[in-house]
Order: structure tokens, then sequence, then C-alpha cells
């Protein structure tokens, strides 16, 4: 296979659109015809990282020479954006790839597209892009998945040259439960974790969850090593049914809020212990019982 540089358009200059032009251009050595964004905020700071040819608030601005156009969108626009690109008359539809970068929606929201010749694909970075500043080297690590018409996959080889091994091959059917597994491991942590920063508040302690680090990291070397489930210990792995009733009681009277969320964990967490085999059924159900009686209740 040879390189072949590739004349590429953003539409939607936000985060992600900025990350993929970083690793797009910078790491991948393609270049970038176009940028096209709501604001002129958003389209100044792309403009003051990247050389690009044609920065604009409208579609109809998109050059007839890009050959590869990723929607960067918020996904509630990405359709309604497709079918626009799609109504444009100087564009080359047999010669364009279009991308979007949405980890639930499928490549069919492209589809007007597709009809008209493109190849269209759903390209999803599985990484949390919370800022605009990411290291060369922190990019070439990002894993991306892919699923899409029948060329966008050996499009996307050709596109991502020496990066193939980062892309994976993922089915329409499964982009809603994957998206899932994603949230649970980046939003749901996050939110985890900002749970272990009010607790330590409401206890009046001045620390933070960068105080339970080295705490973090053995759950994760282990769950790593172990798999998940032969992972977990604590208070419901040893079937300490007092201790989860002190904490119950405890979050009732001080922490009313968060009661919600450690009782949903602690479902979860009697349920994986009993795979472990780690306590019989008779207490699982027995704490099962303890926690539900607690929901709600304030
Ligand atoms: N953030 C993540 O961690 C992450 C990870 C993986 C995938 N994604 C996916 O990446 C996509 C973008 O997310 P993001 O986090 O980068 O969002 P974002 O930072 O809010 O960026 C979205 C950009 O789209 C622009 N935009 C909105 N409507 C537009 C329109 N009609 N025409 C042209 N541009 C428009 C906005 O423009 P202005 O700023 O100019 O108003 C904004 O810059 C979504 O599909 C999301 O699911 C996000």
């Amino acid at each position: 296979m040879t390189f072949k540089i590739f004349n590429i358009a953003i539409v939607g200059a936000g985060r992600v659109g900025t990350l993929l032009t970083k690793f797009l251009s910078d790491v991948l050595g393609h270049r970038i015809v176009a940028v096209i964004s709501r604001s002129d905020d958003s389209l100044n700071r792309f403009t003051k990282k990247f050389k690009v040819d044609i920065a604009s608030k409208s579609l109809s601005d998109l050059p007839s020479n890009v050959e590869v156009i990723f929607i960067t969108t918020p996904d509630s626009v990405v359709k309604d954006v497709a079918d626009k690109i799609a109504s444009l008359e100087n564009l080359h539809f047999k010669n364009l790839t279009v991308y979007h970068v949405s980890g639930v929606l499928t490549s069919d929201v492209l589809l007007s597209l597709h009809s008209l010749g493109a190849e269209i694909g759903s390209l999803h970075p599985v990484y949390s892009v919370s800022h605009f500043d990411y290291s060369v080297d922190e990019l070439k690590k990002i894993k991306f998945t892919l699923e899409g018409s029948k060329r966008i996959y050996d499009i996307t080889k050709w596109l991502f040259y020496n990066f193939n091994e980062n892309i994976f091959h993922i089915e329409k059917s499964q982009k809603i439960l994957y998206h899932i597994a994603c949230v649970f491991a980046s939003n749901y942590l996050v939110s985890l974790l900002n749970a272990v920063d009010e607790v330590f508040k409401k206890a009046n302690l001045n620390f933070d969850h960068k105080f339970l680090l080295p705490l973090i990291d053995v759950s994760l070397k282990n769950a790593n090593e172990l798999g998940a489930v032969n992972a977990l210990t604590g208070p419901i792995e040893r079937g300490d049914f007092e201790t989860v009733r002190l904490h119950l009681d405890e979050l009732k009277d001080k922490f009313p809020e968060i009661l919600p969320l450690y009782s949903s964990l602690a479902i979860e967490t009697i349920r994986i212990a009993f795979k472990k085999k780690s306590i019989s059924a008779n207490l699982a159900s027995q704490m099962l019982n303890l926690v539900s009686s607690y929901i709600g209740k304030k």
C-alpha cells in the first residue's frame, strides 16, 4: 500500500474535530482543506492551531477537491449535516468518503450520501476528549471502532496508513451496547470519582479522590490481571451484612442524595459476589432485601 495524502474537511470545530485534525494532519500527514463550524470563536481557535485553506460557517464553502469529510458535530445534528452535504452540487460524491464520529449512531445516518456514491462510515475514537490540546504521542495510542459501507474498511486502512492496528471493526447491531460499555468505562467512572470527592467532603476530610489513587490503581491492576469478577473485594464480597447496613444508615442520615448511587452499585456488587461464589444465594437475597429497603427512603 502506497501512502496517499488525502484532502480532508472537518465539519464541527469542537473537541473531537480538533483532536482528529491534529491526528490526521500532524501524525498522518494529510491535508486539511476546509473547516466548517457554527461559531467564529471555534473557527478562530481552530485556525490558530492548524493551517487550513477554507474556514467557514457555511457547508456550501466545502471545496470540490475534498476527498474525505469528518462530521464532528453533536450526534443530534449529524444526519441533518449529512443531508445538507448531499444537496451540494460541486462535490464529487463518487470520490468522497464521509465519516461521523459518534459512538452510538451507525453509518445509516449518512445514507443520503451513500445513495449518491459516497462511501460512509462511523469511526468512533475510543477516548474521552475534554479539551483541545493532546500530544502527538497520546494521539498515536487512540483506538477507533469502525463500521460502514463495503469499501470503508479499505479506504480507512489507506487513510490511517501505518496506524491500521488502531482500527477495530464493529457491527451496526453492536453499537448501542458498545457505547453503553464506553459510558461505564469513562463517564460513570468520572461520576464515581466525583462521588468519592463528595463523600470525603461530607466527612469533613480534606482529601479528594487523588488520596485514593493507590487503591484505585491496585483495583484496576487486579481487574486487569484477574478479571473483574475475581478482583472484587470489600464488605459485600466478604458477606459483611452489618457493614453494609452501617453504610446505608450513615448515608440515609448524612448524605441521602448519594444513597441511590450506593444502592445501585451495591445491588450490582451483590450479583458479582454471588457470581464469584463468595456469598451464598441465601445471603445474596438477604443483602438485596436490605439494600432495597433503603431505596426511596429519606
Ligand atoms: N467528547 C468526547 O469525549 C467524544 C468521544 C468520542 C466521540 N465523540 C463524538 O464526537 C462528536 C462531537 O463531540 P464533541 O465532544 O467534539 O462536541 P463539541 O466539542 O461540542 O463540538 C461539536 C462542534 O460541532 C459544531 N456544530 C454544532 N452544530 C453544527 C452544525 N450544524 N454545523 C457545523 N458545526 C456544528 C459546534 O460548533 P461551534 O463550536 O462552532 O458552535 C462544535 O464546535 C459527537 O458525535 C460525539 O458523540 C465525542
